[in-house]
C-alpha cells in the first residue's frame, strides 16, 4: 500500500508516519508538507533514511504537485492544516486557504485518480461547546472559532464528495492530543517549556474550560484502525475520557515538575472560548479500538521528552 500523508512534518502526522513505517515495513509513505512554522523535519529524523519513505516539500493548495503524488498512491490521509485557534482569531485567511481550499484540492484529485481511501483528520472542536453529555458523530456542527469553522467546512466538503461521487471518504474527529513533538504554543508543551524556562503559565480567565486529552499515539492507532477497517462515508470520534479543566492541568504539570504553584498568571479569556468539549467514542470502540495509554503516565513521558529535547523546542519559543 502506498499512503500519501499530508502535513506529516507536524505533531500528529510525524507521530503517525513513524508508527506506520514501524508497523508495516512493506508500506510506502509519501509525506507532502509545506513546512510552515509548525512543520519540522527533525520530527522525522528516525525515518528519513527508510527506502519506503519520501518527503516532498509542497502545498496542498498546489494541484500540480499534489497530482504528481496522488497519481501513484492508494490512500490519502490529510493532516495538513493550520491548527492553532489563537492564530485563527488573529487572522483566518490561511485557515480558509489550507484547511478548506487545500482539502478541496486533495478531494478533487482523489476523485480523479480513484483513490481507495481518503481520511480527513478533523477535530472535536467542530461540535462547538458541549454543555452536558457527549457529542456523537451525528451531532449538529456548531464551530465557534475561525479554526473550527474551517475544519467543519472541510468535513462537509469531504462528506459531499462521498455523497455525490462515492469517493471513499472517512472522517476522524479526535479530542486534544498531547505528546512528544507538539509545537510549544499548544497548552501542554507551553506549560512544560515555560516551567523549564522559569516563565509564568498563562491561563485563560479562571481556567475552568474543560478539554479531553488523548495521547497522540492512541489517536494514531485509531487512525490506523480507521484506515484498515473504517467504513467509507462514516465519521469516527476519537476521545479518551480524560476530562480536565485548564487550571487543574496547570497545577498537575507544576506538581509533576516539582515547581511552585504560584507561577500561574490568569489572562483575559480567549474570544469565543468554548467552555467544554466532549465526544462519545462508542463507534470507534465498536470498530475494535481500545486505548493503550494512560493520561498520567504519558504526561510524565511528555514532560521528560521536553526536558531531554530542549534543542528541539528552544528555538521555537518567543517570550
Ligand atoms: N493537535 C490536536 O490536538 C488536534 C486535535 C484534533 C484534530 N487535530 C487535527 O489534526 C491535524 C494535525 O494537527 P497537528 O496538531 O499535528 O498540527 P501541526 O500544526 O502540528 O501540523 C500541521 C502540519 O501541516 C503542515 N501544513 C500546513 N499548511 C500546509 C499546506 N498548505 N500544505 C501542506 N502542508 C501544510 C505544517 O507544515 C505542519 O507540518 C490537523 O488537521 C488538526 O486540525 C489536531
Amino acid at each position: 500500500m502506498h499512503i500519501l500523508v499530508t502535513g506529516g512534518a507536524g505533531f500528529i502526522g510525524s507521530n503517525f508516519i513513524r508508527l506506520i513505517l514501524k508497523k508495516y515495513p512493506g508500506y510506502k509513505v509519501s509525506n507532502l508538507d509545506k513546512l510552515t512554522y509548525a512543520g519540522n523535519l527533525e520530527n522525522l529524523l528516525e525515518v528519513e533514511c527508510c527506502k519506503n519513505y519520501r518527503f516532498l516539500k509542497g502545498d496542498i493548495c498546489d494541484a500540480k504537485i499534489c497530482q504528481r503524488l496522488i497519481k501513484t498512491c492508494d490512500c490519502i490521509i490529510n493532516f495538513a492544516a493550520e491548527s492553532h485557534v489563537d492564530r485563527s482569531i488573529v487572522s483566518s485567511q490561511e485557515f480558509i486557504r489550507t484547511n478548506v481550499i487545500g482539502t478541496d484540492v486533495l478531494l478533487s484529485l482523489a476523485k480523479k485518480y480513484k483513490i481507495k481511501r481518503f481520511i480527513q483528520i478533523s477535530t472535536d472542536e467542530v461540535y462547538g461547546s458541549i454543555s452536558a453529555g457527549e457529542a456523537r458523530e451525528e451531532e449538529k456542527l456548531k464551530p465557534s472559532s475561525p479554526y473550527s469553522a474551517s475544519k467543519a467546512s472541510a468535513d462537509l466538503q469531504a462528506l459531499a464528495f462521498y455523497k455525490t461521487f462515492r469517493l471513499p471518504v472517512i472522517i476522524t474527529r479526535s479530542s486534544n492530543n498531547f505528546g512528544p513533538n507538539q509545537y510549544p504554543e499548544k497548552i501542554i508543551p507551553l506549560f512544560i517549556t515555560n516551567i523549564i524556562d522559569g516563565v509564568r503559565l498563562p491561563v485563560y480567565a479562571q481556567g475552568k474550560n474543560i478539554r479531553d486529552w488523548i495521547f497522540v499515539l492512541d489517536n494514531c492507532r485509531a487512525i490506523d484502525l480507521v484506515l484498515h477497517k473504517g467504513k467509507p462515508g462514516e465519521i469516527y470520534n476519537i476521545g479518551a475520557g480524560n476530562y480536565l479543566n485548564n487550571i487543574t492541568l496547570a497545577r498537575l504539570i507544576l506538581k509533576e515538575m516539582g515547581a511552585k504553584q504560584d507561577i500561574i498568571r490568569f489572562v483575559p479569556d480567549r474570544l469565543g472560548h468554548d467552555f467544554r468539549y466532549a465526544i462519545n467514542s462508542k463507534k470507534i470502540r465498536n470498530l475494535g479500538f481500545k486505548l493503550k495509554y494512560t493520561f498520567l503516565e504519558q504526561l510524565r513521558l511528555t514532560i521528560n521528552w521536553y526536558i531531554v529535547n530542549c534543542k528541539w523546542w528552544k528555538p521555537l519559543k518567543k517570550y
